[in-house]
């Protein structure tokens, strides 16, 4: 097998075979460093062995997520041997060889009679198998028998290896609560992406979710929110029901294992010193006491009653990170920071005699003593802390790791001081914005950020020199579930958005928006197998009214199928095969109505979308 080192090499490899038309039958996603499509195909079958060089059960388990797959969706699954490979070396059959590559790194031979797969740790076999599993036809992800499916992989050569080190997906479980079965589909996808952090919010002013068992109130009561705002944050209607749920210590660990087989990592976030309102309506002595009664949220927001920098409250948080350190290895934990108000500090006399014996400048240093004094304590248990932007407010903490979210001010500032970023922007990574025109998607938080927007963002600023860009370790694609009370919906959202972020992450390939929608494509029908409820506004046509002029407006409509037309009414009838093509912005007056579709072949693909002015 070549060898190729330097992840440069490989992308002018890459932009070298790319055009071909047998690479482009390969659809990966994320894509790899270097792919070469040859001629021929291997046929897999029952009598097909699996050759592993090593006796490590991780390697088993690994080869096991394919044989799940196979048994599942062909009803057979492969022999697994742990025997010396090259004694095998003239028999049909898969063999993983560890080549002493890089962490997460893998190399595929496809050919006729053998697959080659080198590796040279568990990640990267791991990633080998995701990759094989989508050179295979997309049945393989089929939850039931397939029938009639010719079961071969098309004869290929992968080098290929992350770009970042940290690729991950958040899930806030706080403003709407998921249950663990959905926690493990959704970190499923996650490494089917390749995705290896999963951040796992957890505690909030709306409910808290994670089992404390030195202070049972904080889900026995913290869990509950009376009842949740109906549509918009703003609406001023509220449902009248409870909600709330939480993760028991037992679950919390078995997920972790769940996560760790897959080579996810789960970085838990505790909130502090803001979003702390569902632990302080349990706990008031948290607070800076100025009122007389704390509850939990039931809408969305920024509130004002914050955890207090005083002993008693120390003591509470080292409490529950004592906990949280015993529930996860992760070595980085989050500490929120995120949005915290100083308006309570400001009226505090506690806050203010500890500015002044502090000699902070202000509640802004304040903010910053107190991420300080819990870094030192969960660096002193041999952990690293990372928060959203605001942590460096008043002065970063000498450790800290930055989750850059609001835009890349934070990301810039950190990188700059030499502090690891990762790359968390709002709007372009916020997975709860739009993906589509308001009129027509559902509730979400702003926007849209359309699936182009996030595969084109370059998590790398470039204002960075070349120094500071070694800083920045990776992406992240944030869900926050405010209009999002479902499993159901937060797959929409998410996907296939993520499948961008994800390649972000991943590929060091140059982007490459119309290989990535020729590969979307046919890794949505993976999906499909899979039943993710992803959105599918990649067939629908996307219509912008631009507000260029007052009494007419600009148009312009786009769509990301590839090889897709555009046809379109102004009649508010459907559009049809012969209606007019798009073929460049155009006015619209009042009252006028485009109807649009898109069309490949002749045949509408996805749903007829309209716009009224
Ligand atoms: C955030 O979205 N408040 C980090
Ligand atoms: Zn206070």
């Amino acid at each position: 097998m070549r060898k190729i080192a330097s992840i440069a090499l490989c992308t002018l490899l890459i932009a070298a075979c790319a055009p071909g038309q047998e690479a482009a039958q390969i659809s990966i996603i994320p894509q790899p460093a270097f792919l070469q499509a040859e001629e021929g195909e291997f046929v897999l079958d029952r009598n097909v062995p699996v050759y592993l060089d090593s006796p490590d059960s991780a390697l088993l388990r690994t080869a096991g997520f394919l044989n799940g797959h196979l048994q599942k969706a062909a009803g057979f699954s492969l022999e697994l041997i742990q025997d010396d490979p090259l004694a095998h070396g003239n028999e049909k059959g898969i063999f993983f060889l560890d080549a002493g590559l890089r962490t997460e790194a893998y190399n595929l031979d496809v050919t006729p009679a053998r697959i080659v797969v080198e590796y040279g740790d568990g990640a990267g076999a791991f990633y080998a198998v995701q990759t094989l599993l989508q050179l295979l036809p997309e049945a393989v992800f089929a939850s039931g028998k397939q029938a009639g499916v010719r079961w071969s992989l098309p004869c290929c050569s992968i080098e290929d290896a992350p770009r970042f080190p940290y690729r991950g997906m958040h899930l806030d479980c706080c403003l709407h609560f998921f249950d663990i079965p959905f926690l493990e589909r959704y970190i499923d996808l996650m490494a089917l992406h390749k995705v290896n952090r999963f951040h796992w919010h957890l505690t909030e002013d709306q409910g808290w979710r994670i089992e404390i068992k030195k202070y049972p109130l904080l889900t026995e009561k913290g869990q509950w929110r009376k009842e949740t705002v109906v549509g918009s944050l703003y609406s001023g209607v509220y449902d009248g029901k409870p909600h709330g749920g939480y993760y028991t210590q037992e679950e919390i660990k078995a997920l972790v294992k769940y996560a760790a087989d897959r080579y996810v990592t789960i970085i838990p976030e505790i909130e502090l010193p803001g979003h702390a309102l569902a632990a302080i309506s349990c706990y008031p002595e948290l607070s800076c006491g100025l009122e007389d009664h704390y509850e939990t949220a039931t809408k969305w927001g920024i509130f004002k009653q914050v955890f207090c920098p005083k002993e008693e409250t120390f003591k509470f948080l080292e409490d529950v990170f004592d906990e949280v350190f015993e529930l996860f290895p992760s070595e980085l934990i989050h500490i929120g920071g995120d949005e915290c108000p100083k308006a309570s500090w400001k009226q505090c006399p506690h806050c203010q005699a500890l500015i002044r014996k502090e000699g902070l400048k202000d509640e802004f240093e304040l903010q910053s003593w107190f991420i300080q004094r819990m870094e030192r304590y969960i660096n002193s248990k041999g952990r690293q802390i990372i928060g959203w932007d605001e942590i460096l407010q008043g002065g970063l903490a000498p450790n800290a790791r930055v989750m850059s979210w609001l835009g890349e001010e934070g990301g810039i500032k950190a990188a700059q001081q030499h502090h690891e970023v990762v790359m968390a922007p709002y709007p372009k990574y916020y997975l709860d914005y739009w993906q589509g025109d308001p009129d027509s998607e559902p509730l979400a938080m702003g926007g849209p950020t359309l699936l182009r927007t996030m595969y084109e963002y370059n998590p790398v600023p470039e204002v960075l020199g070349p120094e500071e860009q070694k800083y920045i370790i990776g992406v992240e694609g944030c869900v926050w579930t405010e209009y999002m009370p479902s499993p159901a919906r937060v797959e929409y959202m998410a996907w296939p958005r993520m499948c961008a972020i994800a390649e972000s992450g991943w590929s060091s390939a140059p982007k490459d928006w119309d290989g990535f929608t020729r590969r979307l494509e046919a890794h949505l029908a993976r999906l499909d197998r899979m039943d993710v409820g992803y959105c599918p506004n990649f067939w629908n046509p996307y219509i912008e009214f631009h507000k260029d002029t007052e009494y007419s407006k600009v148009v312009t409509m786009s769509v990301d199928a590839p090889d897709a037309e555009i046809r379109y009414t102004l009649d508010g009838s459907s559009p049809t095969a012969a209606s007019p093509v798009y073929e460049g912005p155009f006015a619209v007056n009042r009252q006028q109505r485009v109807t649009a579709a898109a069309f490949r072949n002749g045949k509408m693909i996805g749903n007829i979308k309209y716009k009224e002015f």
